[in-house]
């Protein structure tokens, strides 16, 4: 598995792998970056699961102000030997020449290192050496310690150590929480291929994150919704499955159109449908497909489910429904069609449909709606051009120029309702209408070339667009 690094990942991952256990003020050292940089790599590696920290705390000794005191001119016991090495003193002399601090110290300790014998004399209390004072654990110690620091580990006379610690300022005891960083299993197989340059590309390219997106197929949809609500237009909603008879016979398809044969619709086994439309609604359908088609139009065809074919079924039924005497309605969704996938084609697409029912509207103002709908979505180069579709007259077909591929592109079908269609139905505005795929206009958004692309999960292609 390949994955990025962040520069600073990169060094402490290679400084681990040469050097297995480091706090962070050696990789800091070893790696030349700041110990705030430090800090944050070795976070960013333990969330990856690829550093470990464990965490301890050391003892650490030094030298306090007597120590050091010690350390240079001897512990007072041993100034104490220096006094008296030639010639016994009294306590007083004693006293004055070790100017009172670690008087009592250097009497008690000497004593109770047998060096020295106390007697009781006409001219006061004299000190002489009993015994050569030979060096004491404390003072190795003190030796050993320094002006340093060191460990409590590295201290193997405890008692000694405890005895000092029992004298005031002589020691300074501090614990001190240590991290030892650590590599996981993982990440000490990790290639970094470090460049060998030590300093830090503050221009490099960061990680990139594919944070969660939507399709840009979604985003196609919500674009166009948007710019129908605010040309004034009001959504509605219809069932995927449909009668053929809104799908069909109420938009005065007839029964032996191409479009209803099995191999371009969908329908559904064994299902009839019953009571989706008034007796009234089949009565007068019924009349207007065989008066003007003059065939024998037949109520069990009608009543065949299918998966929707198309949008309008949605807009017929809304018309039937409401009968309204002005409105603007759109209505979006996916709509089947039993065709071979190719380039072009899917069996499952998105269309999005509208009307506008009032009074004095024309061929030119739907034209007009068209343009602004187009222009919104930044196309310009469009035409009209004459078509065909059994529910309305005169009907129009969209081209829209696509640049890239340098051809003229089918999009929307449009015209006004026949009379054929709005009659029997009881609605006597004039009604226009339009409608078509969605994929076609996301196609031309993102520039593609197959309507496929879109529901492939390619999801290199996904985070490029
Ligand atoms: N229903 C047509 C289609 O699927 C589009 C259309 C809708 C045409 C309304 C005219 C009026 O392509």
């Amino acid at each position: 598995m390949s994955q990025i690094f962040h520069e600073i990942e990169k060094k402490i991952i290679n400084s681990l792998q040469k050097k297995l256990e480091q706090t962070p003020e050696q990789l800091s050292e070893s790696t030349e970056l700041s110990i705030d940089q430090i800090r944050r790599g070795i976070e960013w590696l333990r969330l990856k699961g690829l550093a470990q920290v464990n965490e301890s705390s050391k003892v650490t000794i030094s030298l306090g102000k007597n120590g050091i005191d010690a350390f240079k001119n001897g512990l007072p016991e041993r100034k104490l030997m220096e006094l008296i090495k030639d010639t016994p003193k009294t306590f007083d002399d004693v006293r004055t020449m070790l100017s009172g601090v670690g008087f009592n110290a250097a009497i008690a300790n000497a004593k109770k290192n047998g060096w020295i014998k106390i007697d009781k004399t006409d001219s006061g209390t004299k000190i002489s050496t009993k015994e050569k004072p030979v060096e004491t654990p404390e003072e190795k110690l003190i030796l050993f310690i320094g002006e340093g620091t060191i460990s409590e580990k590295q201290i193997e006379n405890k008692l000694a150590l405890k005895f000092l610690l029992e004298r005031p300022d002589y020691l300074i005891q501090s614990t001190q929480k240590i991290k030892i960083i650590t590599l996981t299993e993982k990440a000490s197989q990790i290639d970094t291929t470090l460049s060998d340059s030590g300093a830090i590309d503050v221009e490099a390219d960061a990680a990139l994150v594919y944070a969660a997106r939507t399709h840009p197929l979604k985003d196609t949809i919500d674009e166009i919704r948007e710019i129908f609500v605010k040309l004034g237009f009001s959504e509605i909603q219809g069932a995927l499955t449909q009668s053929s008879f809104w799908n069909f016979d109420a938009l005065f398809t007839p029964q032996d159109h191409p479009a209803r044969e099995l191999q371009d619709t969908f329908y559904i086994e064994n299902v009839k449908s019953e009571n989706h439309a008034s007796s009234t609604q089949i009565k007068e359908v019924s009349k207007s497909h065989s008066q003007n088609w003059h065939y024998d139009w037949k109520l069990s065809e009608s009543q065949k489910m299918v998966l929707r074919t198309h949008t309008t079924c949605a807009t017929i039924r809304y018309l039937a429904e409401q009968k309204p005497d002005q409105a603007r309605i759109f209505s979006l969704g996916r709509v089947f069609r039993n065709e071979k996938v190719s380039y072009k084609h899917l069996v499952e697409f998105n269309q999005i449909e509208g009307i506008v029912i009032g009074n004095n509207t024309t061929l030119r103002d739907l034209m007009g709606i068209q343009k602004e709908f187009y222009k919104q979505l930044g196309l310009t180069k469009i035409k009209f051009w004459p078509t065909f579709f059994p529910y309305t007259e005169p009907s129009l077909q969209t081209m829209v120029y696509n640049e890239k591929l340098g051809k003229w592109i089918e999009l929307f079908g449009m015209g006004i309702f026949r009379s054929e269609v709005t009659k029997p139905l009881g609605i006597d505005k004039p009604v226009l209408a339009w409608g078509g795929g969605i994929e076609r206009i996301a196609m031309l958004k993102y520039e593609l070339d197959d309507v496929r692309e879109f529901y492939n999960n390619n999801l290199n292609w996904l985070r490029s667009v």
